[in-house]
């Protein structure tokens, strides 16, 4: 009976679909029918390997893309599609967001070379003498070559580090390299938010000026570590530090007489990344990845500079992405990324070009307060594909639980 049930199904189909048909219909199944009548005997086989899904994708790149759309994701298909064969494994070890950096900006030299072309010189031919910068990690890289530019125009440099003999070492160059004698060391874990928020305190009552922040320090470590305080310590420094630091020091930069502003360095990094609320600490992230916990802190740094500026009118926020730049953070935390590319990095001074006009110039203060920049224009926050665009609500959602982790350490 069940046999003969199964024939007049068959001979249904074998109506449907026409007679050529019937093997494939006899190998695919009832259920997927329709989709080789859609799909046609050539891409049978995809449709069961792809699954239903991505049949649409098949369908669309090709036969000989389809490993790569299996390979890397939906999402990314359309990069897959742009960049080529070639540079899959390189989105695929690196992050989408730093190929599309590649190839728009370029990740080398080559790429600052062009875009400096558009600099306006005169946007640096500033005396910022009278003025107080606050910078953190100043005792390396980015935020050296930063600290160094503001000295050399005169300013006065608050330089926030965590190790004595590093940092100590750093001020003086600074001082001897500039002249300047206004070049303060003030030490600081940026992963501490008890310590921060004393620090601030303390600048604050103790009656110091305070014109420019520019929260530099950051890190990537790449094993899940803990703080003393049980924070996991990539997002303790990247984004508690930050916020921590940024909104204790609010009343001080809202005192400012001359355009206070904070600057955040961020990564292009973060563009592979959505926000993501419910696992701040990297709990659920299995295993963990310290490339992509940075990106996320990365992705919350540039969210937290566009709340910042709606929550602080009288403060000018920018965040913005160094470019790639040969600094001991890439070389000691991306050692593959860095052997492959040291040729092509940026020097740590080209790097920090963006973050000391978005410190120092009058031309940064036209751009509205809030946005995300690189080679010293504002550039979007999110590749093409918008599928790391969160909601309203998550960015606030963030920014609560910011506060309410910080709250316990306000003391
Ligand atoms: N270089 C690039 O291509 C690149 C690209 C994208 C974004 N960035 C960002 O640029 C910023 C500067 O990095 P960099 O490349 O210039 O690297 P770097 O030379 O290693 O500088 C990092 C600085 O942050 C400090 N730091 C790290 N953790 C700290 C903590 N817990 N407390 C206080 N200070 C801490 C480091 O101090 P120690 O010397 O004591 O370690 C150092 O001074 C970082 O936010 C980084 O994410 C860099």
């Amino acid at each position: 009976m069940l046999h003969l049930t199964c024939i007049f199904c068959l001979s249904d189909l074998v109506k449907k679909f026409g007679v050529a048909q019937c093997d494939l219909v006899k190998k695919f199944g009832v259920a997927q029918c329709d989709l080789v009548k859609k799909f046609g005997v050539a891409q049978c086989d995809l449709v069961k390997k792809f699954g239903v899904a991505q049949h649409d994708l098949v369908k669309k790149f090709g036969v000989v893309q389809c490993d790569l759309v299996k390979r890397f994701e939906v999402a990314q298909r359309d990069l897959v599609k742009k960049f080529g064969v070639a540079q899959c494994d390189l989105i695929k070890k690196f992050g989408v967001a730093q190929c599309d950096l590649v190839k728009k900006f370029g990740v080398a030299q080559s790429g600052y070379n062009s875009a400096s072309k558009n600099f306006n010189k005169a946007d640096m031919e500033i005396d910022v003498t009278g003025r107080s910068y606050m910078i953190t990690g100043a005792n390396s890289g980015i935020g050296k070559c930063t600290a160094l530019a503001i000295a050399q125009r005169g300013g006065t440099v608050h330089m926030v580090c965590r190790d004595p003999m590093r940092g100590e070492e750093a001020r003086k160059e600074i001082e001897e390299k500039s002249g300047n004698k206004n070049i303060f060391l003030h030490l600081l874990d940026m992963s501490k938010p008890k310590d921060i928020f004393r620090f601030a305190q303390k600048f604050q009552s103790d009656g110091q000026q305070l014109d420019v922040l520019v929260n530099n320090a950051g890190c990537m470590v790449n094993k899940r570590e803990l703080t003393e305080d049980g924070f996991e310590k990539n997002f303790a420094t990247n984004t508690l530090g930050t916020h921590i630091l940024t909104t204790a020091l609010i009343p001080v930069l809202e005192r400012s007489q001359s355009s206070p502003r904070v600057v955040i360095v961020t990564s292009g990094g973060m563009l592979v990344q959505k926000l993501d609320v419910k696992d701040l600490q990297f709990e659920r992230m299995n295993p963990f990845d310290g490339t992509m916990a940075y990106a996320q802190n990365k992705r919350q740094q540039v969210i937290m500079t566009e709340q910042y500026a709606q929550k602080y009118p009288k403060v000018h926020i920018s965040t913005m992405h160094p470019g790639w730049a040969d600094t001991p953070a890439v070389r000691s935390s991306m050692p593959g990324f860095y052997e492959k590319m040291k040729d092509k990095l940026r020097t740590a001074e080209e790097g920090a070009d963006t973050l000391i006009w978005l410190a120092i110039s009058d031309a940064a203060l036209k751009q509205p307060s809030g946005l995300f920049f690189q080679d010293r224009v504002p550039v979007s926050q999110h590749l093409p594909l918008a599928w790391t665009k969160a909601t309203p609500q998550q960015h606030k959602d963030l920014m609560d639980k910011l506060d309410e982790l910080s709250k316990p350490h306000m003391i």
